[in-house]
């Protein structure tokens, strides 16, 4: 088989890449190792950017995100029993959106398959050769040993893809900070309630209810890395949310059956090697954020774009200009969002063993964010996302 981009995996990143590139007229095949139906099925983020909404609308993968995005126009944070809320709508009105990453996925598979183009599922890579000059992507499909030869290959499958390790500085350019502790999420059918959302400090630790559809629910509880998401019964974990999302008023979670249970650990990774060769990679495969900033979907959507106009430059434009800075371009808006994120989850999450003079940094930052003018331009201005460079 034989195509002009090879992209490894059907995330975020490697389908809005694909979208992208189909646009300009360029050919891709997509590999994908798991099945269509686990993609489609697989639970993640739900909150968009701006400029995330506006890149799938862009390209024509934006009519059902028009109809079921719920905007998100403030945001709550609780401090053992206080209730802060602030406006995250700036001057040109712009704000966040909820649309769960599972349905841009199945937007992005479906159209795809209504243009008639291949994504490979159940098809998993194995190796990469001639990265130099013409690369060969190796992968096991139908339970044969398969060769895609291609002019670029984009590696765009995530954390534990094989692409990052082709990277001959990537392991030497990485940058890693692990949190001693994970997420609990669950999903929901209970409607989110609209006073009681948002993020929660306690000394309990943190706690966030978030919204996948207007009755759906996407809530977290921090928990230690070990935890057993098996381990308590449905009305234990609306108890303990209720806890921890307590501020004084009475107000409890519409509570529903959960229908999802799952662990996240949270870890802060950029590797600041993303290319060799003729191989780039984006999204997960080069960068983890902890996800208090609810960024690692929107991350991927900004790498696609700059990796689309660095190969379409290599390819249809006989510009490499892009391409040779992709790296460079992509670092300057991971690196910030990044720090935000860890920045958020420093301050939300009780850390074990922390001091009470930790706790009131954690308070300072809290009310700057909230309740100051310069605070509030730069809680807004993060969670709204960094402007694009492509
Ligand atoms: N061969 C083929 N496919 C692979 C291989 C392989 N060797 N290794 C991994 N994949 C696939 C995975 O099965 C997955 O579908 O690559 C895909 C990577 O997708 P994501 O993990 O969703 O990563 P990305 O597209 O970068 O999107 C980032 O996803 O992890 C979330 O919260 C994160 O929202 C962020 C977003």
């Amino acid at each position: 088989v034989k195509t002009e981009v090879g992209i490894i995996g059907a995330g975020p990143a490697g389908l809005m890449l694909a979208r992208i590139l189909q646009q300009h007229g360029i050919d891709t095949v997509i590999l994908e190792r798991r099945s269509r139906a686990y993609v489609l099925g697989r639970i993640r983020a739900g909150v968009l950017e701006h400029g995330t909404v506006e890149t799938l609308k862009a390209y024509g993968v934006g009519e059902r995100l028009k109809r079921e995005g719920i905007p998100i126009k403030s945001m709550q944070i609780r401090w053992n029993g206080e209730k802060h809320d602030t406006s995250i709508v700036d001057e040109s009105g712009r704000h966040l959106t909820t649309y769960g990453q599972a349905k841009v996925v199945r937007d992005l598979i479906e159209q795809r398959e209504a243009d008639g183009l291949p994504i490979r599922f159940e098809a998993a890579v194995e190796r990469l050769d001639d990265l130099e000059d013409a690369p060969k992507i190796r992968f096991v499909a139908d339970g044969a040993a398969q060769t895609l030869e291609c002019q670029f290959v984009a590696g765009c499958d995530g954390y534990h893809g094989v692409s990052r390790g082709y990277i001959p500085d990537a392991a030497a350019q990485s940058h890693l900070r692990d949190y001693p502790f994970a997420w609990f999420g669950i999903l929901a059918e209970a409607a989110p309630h609209p006073d009681m959302r948002g993020f929660a400090h306690s000394t309990r630790g943190l706690a966030v209810a978030s919204a996948r559809s207007e009755s759906i629910g996407r809530l977290y509880l921090q928990v230690p890395p070990d935890f057993d998401v098996n381990a308590m019964s449905d009305e234990d974990v609306w108890d303990e949310l209720d806890r921890r999302m307590d501020d004084g008023s009475g107000q409890r979670l519409n509570r529903g059956r959960i229908t999802e249970r799952n662990r996240a650990r949270l870890r802060g990774f950029v590797c600041e090697a993303m290319q060799h060769g003729r191989l780039l990679i984006a999204g997960d495969a080069a960068h983890i954020v902890p996800p208090s900033g609810a960024k690692g979907l929107n991350l991927a959507i900004g790498d696609a774009r700059v990796m689309a106009e660095a190969l379409r430059g290599r390819l249809r434009a006989n510009d490499d200009r892009i391409y040779a800075d992709y790296t460079a371009i992509c670092l300057r808006r991971i690196w910030p969002t990044v720090a935000w994120s860890c920045q958020m989850s420093d301050t939300l999450h009780m850390f074990p063993d922390q001091s009470s003079f930790t706790t009131q940094m954690q308070y300072q930052n809290l009310n700057h964010w909230m309740h100051t003018e310069t605070g509030q331009r730069r809680f807004r201005t993060a969670m709204l996302g960094l402007p694009y460079e492509i």
